[in-house]
């Protein structure tokens, strides 16, 4: 009989019911398998994948979730826009390895009547906790119940969005949610522009002007080694987004645990920015060299 060529890749087990998932995951752990989690909204690109790839390496079995959570988004932002591919979604983690795709309803996640949410507060006050009201707390809320569900070793976040990290840690933290986190590279495109999944909402003059922002994370890179202040470099780079055409939200440099306002500049520092092009919004942050 003559072999295929490349062995067929198997298929994920596809998973709507929390407890279902919760049963498979437990009895995994129970032969002794070390699960890894990686929690996302689908329409998966090279980001994602590059998560599912670390769990793969860390972990004997990986889960991902797949649901565009309604209680992170705002009444007028994205939610019944945002891009929605279960199938093509599927076939990529399937690529990757996963062994479980947790694609709940709505109504399994949030059951009628639903009455509980997760308040972080610290990390979650400033930048997008400010922009976007209710964000952060549809976020630590809905991870809270994943990590119910899919009661993994391990799960696996990019720094892409760096406060998303600080406020998942702290949840975590703070409630004793018995799974590490791992914080992954943010992947990007070759002009830099980091990929999300609202990439896909700019038009053709909006993405060549999108790299803007990882341009304006360069320059501040640069600021920061030449020892200039905050303040200058935070102004060059709101400079650089402006000249972009990119309606500045936030353009700054934080202490990257905390995000609060640096008190001592050898700290560890975060740079951050968000902005928007036309009617999508975009964010973007590197880590700094350390300063002596
Ligand atoms: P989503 O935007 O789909 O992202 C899922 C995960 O992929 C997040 O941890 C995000 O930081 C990571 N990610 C996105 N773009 C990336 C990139 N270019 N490089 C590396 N990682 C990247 O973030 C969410 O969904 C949601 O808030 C969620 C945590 C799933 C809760 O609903």
């Amino acid at each position: 009989m003559p072999q295929p060529a490349v062995s067929p890749v198997a298929k994920p087990i596809i998973v709507t019911d929390p407890i279902a998932i919760r049963e498979q995951v437990r009895a995994a752990q129970a032969r002794g398998r070390r699960v890894g989690f990686v929690p996302t909204m689908g329409a998966l690109h090279e980001g994602h994948t590059s998560l599912v790839d670390r769990a793969a390496c860390e972990c004997d079995d990986v889960a991902v979730s797949i649901f565009v959570n309604p209680t992170q988004f705002g009444p007028s932002e994205d939610f019944s826009r945002y891009p929605r591919s279960l199938e093509s979604d599927i076939a990529a983690v399937a690529e990757r390895g996963a062994r479980w795709v947790f694609a709940p309803e709505a109504e399994s996640i949030y059951p009628p009547g639903w009455a509980t949410r997760v308040e972080v507060e610290g990390p979650a006050r400033r930048f997008e906790g400010e922009i976007r009201p209710g964000h952060f707390s549809g976020v630590a809320t809905v991870v809270c119940r994943l990590l119910l569900a899919v009661p993994a070793d391990e799960a696996y976040f990019g720094a892409k969005d760096w406060q998303q990290t600080l406020v998942i840690r702290r949840m975590v933290r703070d409630l004793g949610v018995p799974t590490g986190i791992t914080v992954c590279p943010t992947v990007r495109e070759p002009d830099g522009l980091a990929m999300s999944s609202r990439n896909a909402y700019l038009t053709a003059a909006e993405r060549s002007r999108a790299c803007g922002l990882f341009e304006s994370l360069r320059l501040a890179e640069q600021g920061w080694l030449a020892g200039e202040t905050v303040a200058v470099i935070e102004r060059a780079m709101a400079h650089h987004l402006a000249e972009r055409g990119v309606t500045v939200d936030y353009a700054a440099i934080v202490d990257r645990d905390t995000l609060d306002p640096l008190t001592d500049e050898t700290s560890p520092a975060v740079a951050l920015v968000a902005g928007r092009l036309g009617m999508t919004r975009l964010i973007d942050n590197i880590l700094l060299p350390l300063r002596r």
